[in-house]
């Protein structure tokens, strides 16, 4: 077993916070949630402060509370992250140095699929008219895709497993 805290990294549809809350519940270990904490933080929602501070200002923020929370665990946790988390290089350093970081990966078939509905409340999918969701979606998972695997301690492919192996797996691994 890791000594390390799991973080769950992957694209936003991967599964993390579902999959967080049970495995949470699995090791009966706490559970956070980035995006939560951003949230608190920021007092409205990720969508209004994309359009009125802008993506920049966003990944300040949560690269400033991620790298807080990196720092203080020292005790077991359960952490979601945002999938766009892995983008600063600092950020990846604390993902591959205090933490056990889990790699959710999915197709990009099964993200489209999964998003189709949020597209409201998802900044990076409701810009750009033109293009296509599954090109937004393409385009992004080919920048980020290595980057995931950059961090990953550990890799489940998610598109082909329930949600139940998905946890079983990683308890298994950790
Ligand atoms: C983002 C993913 C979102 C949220 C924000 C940006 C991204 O989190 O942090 O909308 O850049 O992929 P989830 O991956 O939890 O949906």
């Amino acid at each position: 077993m890791s000594t390390l805290p799991i973080a769950l990294v992957g694209m936003m549809g991967s599964g993390k916070s579902t999959i967080a809350k049970k495995i949470s519940y699995k090791l009966n270990v706490p559970f956070q949630d980035l995006d939560d904490l951003i949230t608190s933080e920021i007092g409205c929602s990720i969508q209004v402060f994309f359009q009125k501070y802008g993506e920049r200002t966003f990944r300040q923020i949560e690269a400033r509370l991620f790298q807080q929370i990196s720092k203080q665990t020292d005790s077991p946790l359960i952490l979601a992250t945002g999938g766009g988390v892995i983008i600063d290089e600092e950020n990846r350093k604390y993902l591959k140095r205090n933490w056990w970081s889990v790699y959710l990966q999915t197709s990009p078939y099964i993200l489209v699929k999964r998003l189709k509905k949020e597209v409201d409340s998802r900044p990076l999918l409701n810009e750009n008219i033109h293009d296509t969701l599954e090109q937004k979606i393409h385009d992004i998972l080919e920048t980020r895709h290595p980057l995931y695997l950059e961090v990953a301690s550990f890799i489940v492919d998610t598109s082909s497993l329930s949600v139940e192996e998905v946890c079983s797996s990683i308890v298994a691994e950790y």
